[in-house]
């Protein structure tokens, strides 16, 4: 894997692109009939696809095999073999200009910008600026900007990119044509991560897979950046346990050795939590169970058992205040199973809705409360176990 995976796998086609399904559409409709907006605004939470679709629009408005052949044409998307189309996926085409709005805020680039807006393509028919971050231009930025999306010129297609819509000025918005890019559901994030690791052939559990993918908060980004990573550090890490339970710090031979053969063995759920320092779903539920069962004892043993782990507490509340309020959540008002559904797979689902008819409201509230308190406390604890045995104390040996 010389590539990061999450560049090696960015989609290359509008349709490759996952959970978009509303923009995909619009797009490819837009390609068929030649209809690119000159002015579009991505906005959506991070690792959702606003920089990949912006190159592919760069790639339709510029691909030749397009303006060759009207039967192509007809598909919507670009071809990936021409010239432009190849230059823009190297990051090497000269009208394909990407301004990260986060780190260029001077002067002087702004005049470059300006100047780049004026100027006709050197080589392509379209001369696309992608203005990522952009709720971060400087105000003479805006203003250079404004006059331009006025009156775009014929050869010019701007696409700005945010992760924070309110912080743009509405004369800008309202020159653009706007696209909402939605937070996307675990199961399609896996989904992918299922497909990456068969190319890949590495062997990874279900579990594992989905623990990552909720790990990442939506993002496809992180998700891939955490495979990457789990990837790479169980190689060593199933190597060592494998071949020389004794020692795990066994000559750097053997490590040499697992990376000429890596993914011999499956990686499973409790490798993802060590390597995340986060316990899966199923232990956070199993501790979520104690807790709702008022068992005090075997729950503090539980925690003490999580805490020796090494795993990190406070993520660990906080994966257990989501999962209680869930659960108080879905008592009352059962409708929400279709919102949780976008975050949880179907196990996980029967799980909670198992847990939720245990629930007694006035207790779980009282114990979330607690339980958020500590979390506040944790921060800033040297002891960070402590306020959460307290929070569980507190709630559970009353009655
Ligand atoms: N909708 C999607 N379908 C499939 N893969 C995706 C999707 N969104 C993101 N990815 C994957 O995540 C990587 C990063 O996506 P991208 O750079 O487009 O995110 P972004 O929305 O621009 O994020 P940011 O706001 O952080 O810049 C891509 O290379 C791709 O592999
Ligand atoms: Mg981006
Ligand atoms: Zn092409």
């Amino acid at each position: 894997m010389a590539l990061a995976i999450y560049r090696k796998y960015r989609p290359k086609t509008l349709s490759e692109v996952l959970g978009q399904e509303v923009i995909v559409e619009i797009l490819q409709n837009a390609a068929q009939l030649d209809r690119l907006a000159h002015a579009y605004l991505f906005f959506g939470p991070r690792g959702s696809g606003k920089t990949t679709v912006a190159r592919l629009v760069a790639k339709i408005a510029n691909c030749e095999t397009r303006h060759k052949d009207a039967k192509f044409k007809k598909q919507g998307e670009p071809c990936n073999k021409c010239r432009p189309c190849q230059e823009i996926d190297n990051g090497t085409a000269l009208d394909v200009i990407e301004i990260d709005a986060a780190s260029n805020r001077g002067i002087d680039e702004i005049r470059n910008l300006k100047e780049g807006i004026r100027l006709s393509p050197t080589s392509y028919q379209y001369k696309v600026f992608i203005i990522d971050e952009a709720h971060q231009l400087t105000s003479a930025a805006f203003n250079a900007l404004l006059k331009t999306l006025e009156e775009p010129p014929e050869h010019a297609i701007f696409i700005l990119a945010t992760t924070d819509y309110e912080k743009l000025p509405a004369t800008i918005t309202s020159r653009t044509q706007k696209f909402h890019f939605k937070k996307l559901a675990l199961i399609k994030i896996v989904e992918k991560l299922k497909t990456i690791s068969k190319i890949e052939k590495f062997k990874i559990d279900e579990s594992a897979l989905e623990l990552i993918a909720s790990a990442a908060e939506g993002s496809f980004r992180d998700a891939e950046s955490l495979l990457d990573q789990i990837a790479s550090l169980s190689q060593t890490h199933t190597d060592c346990t494998q071949t020389d339970t004794d020692s795990p710090h066994k000559s750097a031979s053997s490590q040499y050795k697992s990376v000429l053969s890596p993914y011999k063995s499956v990686i499973k759920v409790e490798d993802v939590e060590r390597i995340l320092g986060r316990i899966g779903f199923s232990k956070t539920a199993e501790m979520a169970e104690l807790l709702i069962k008022q068992k005090l004892d075997s729950a503090l043993d539980y925690l003490s058992k999580i805490n020796e782990g090494g795993y990190n507490l406070l993520q660990f509340n906080k994966d257990l205040i989501h999962y209680l309020r869930r659960a108080l959540a879905l008592k009352i008002s059962p409708n929400l199973e279709k919102e949780f559904k976008k975050e949880l797979v179907e196990q996980e689902i029967a799980l909670l809705k198992k847990h939720s008819q245990l629930v007694d409201e006035t207790k779980m509230i009282n114990l979330l409360k607690s339980l958020i308190r500590a979390y506040t406390e944790m921060r800033y604890s040297p002891f960070p176990i402590v306020p959460l045995e307290v929070a569980i104390i507190e709630n559970l040996s009353i009655n």
